[in-house]
């Protein structure tokens, strides 16, 4: 829900998006639409069990991580957060933020932990004193930018990889070789990369706040990218 404005555009884009079968919200403190997305959620009708609601941690809160979680679901006003991100790594405190994380869910405050933004050595050093291991790692992930070994580490040791920016920011989309792959398959280039995006194994967060941009970001279980196309795809990083 980056860069989309709190209150109404908020909740419009998080009920249509409910609507169209979306159950996972991704915000976080820093994108100022917490409120927001609560609002859209409790208009949708949509039972809350039933959708999954991640924010995250902004490093200038990591010294007093319940009082900023406190405040998220406070803004939230769904009843509960689902998972709870490190927004980004502060080099010298990786391991003693996720301590604190541990703590918070060990206190039964959220169903899962996880981190943003995180290399492999910084992955390491939390999977080395970690007693819960970090359930996801959100990064970049698209096939103009993704880095295959991170994905590997990840699914090695279990954890899930969130596909952020998956459709460039919008910036690639007009990319030639993309639009050629499209139209081969009679879909359009974002549908073509969060089809990728799930191929190869992550949860995609795909944004936008227009409702016909939703429903068509959604339509994507009815095909399959080959495996010959998914390498061209992956050319693209080159
Ligand atoms: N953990 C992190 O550090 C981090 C960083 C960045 C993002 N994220 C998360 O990942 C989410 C997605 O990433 P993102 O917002 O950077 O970018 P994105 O999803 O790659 O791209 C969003 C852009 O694509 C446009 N768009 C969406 N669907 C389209 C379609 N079907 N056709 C043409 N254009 C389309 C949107 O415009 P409209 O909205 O105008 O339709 C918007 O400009 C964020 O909202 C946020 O939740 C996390």
């Amino acid at each position: 829900m980056w860069q989309i404005p709190d209150g109404k555009p908020t909740a419009d884009a998080v009920a249509w998006a409910l609507d169209a079968g979306y159950r996972h919200v991704d915000t976080a403190k820093i994108y100022g639409n917490e409120k927001g997305v609560g609002e859209g959620i409790r208009r949708s009708g949509i039972p809350r069990a039933e959708i999954w609601v991640t924010t995250k941690l902004w490093p200038t809160d990591q010294l007093n991580i319940r009082k900023a979680f406190d405040s998220s679901l406070g803004r939230l006003d769904v009843g509960h957060i689902d998972l709870y991100l490190v927004h980004w790594p502060t080099p010298g405190l990786v391991t003693r933020t996720w301590k604190a994380m541990e703590e918070l869910y060990a206190g039964g405050a959220c169903k899962a932990i996880g981190v943003s933004n995180h290399s492999i050595g910084q992955l390491s050093q939390i999977l080395r004193i970690a007693t819960t291991p970090p359930a996801v790692n959100q990064v970049k992930c698209s096939p103009f930018g993704f880095d295959p070994k991170l994905l590997e580490f990840c699914t090695t040791h279990g954890i899930v990889v969130e596909a952020y920016s998956p459709l460039t920011k919008g910036a690639r989309l007009q990319d030639d070789r993309l639009r050629a792959i499209a139209q081969q398959y009679g879909k359009s280039p974002a549908q073509i990369l969060i089809r990728w995006a799930l191929q190869k194994g992550t949860v995609v967060l795909p944004k936008s706040q227009h409702r016909d941009r939703i429903n068509e970001n959604a339509r994507v279980f009815d095909f399959a990218i080959t495996a010959h196309d998914i390498d061209r795809l992956d050319g693209f990083a080159a």
